[in-house]
């Protein structure tokens, strides 16, 4: 291979690199950015979000009663008839998988 074929092919090789770690946001950011303002920070919604009917994700019997697809189902499509929207075009299936994990996790704070 010639250097200057090298010198591209290393430079894409690095903008590929870049592009994919300035992605990788954690689903703690995502769900504190798109989630939260209606969730609460962590997944216990404020009094008035409660009033409407937004579940509060700490309490167990929610996370006992719902699965990971179900979760999942509604990150994708959103919630019809709720203010719940849907998150298909603003997140990848694999933040919408980080985010069911993440919501998990809510559920089963550090003692
Ligand atoms: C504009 C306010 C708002 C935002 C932003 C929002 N939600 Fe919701 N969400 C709701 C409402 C309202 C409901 C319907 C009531 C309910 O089921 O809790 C809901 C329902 C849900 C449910 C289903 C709960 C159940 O028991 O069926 C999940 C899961 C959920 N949201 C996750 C998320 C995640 C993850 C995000 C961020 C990517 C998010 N929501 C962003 C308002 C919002």
């Amino acid at each position: 291979m010639n250097s200057r074929r090298a010198a591209l092919a290393l430079f894409a090789a690095a903008s590929l690199l870049a592009a994919a770690t300035a992605r990788a946001e954690s689903a703690a950011q995502v769900f504190a950015r798109s989630c939260s303002p209606c969730h609460g920070k962590d997944g216990h919604p404020s009094p008035v979000f409660e009033q409407q009917g937004v579940k509060n994700f700490t309490d167990p019997a929610w996370q006992k009663g719902i699965s990971d697809a179900q979760i999942e189902k509604t990150i994708h499509e959103g919630k019809k008839g709720t203010m719940m929207a849907s998150f298909d075009k603003q997140l990848s299936p694999q933040e919408i998988k980080a985010l069911v994990a993440y919501l998990r996790k809510l559920g089963s704070p550090k003692k």
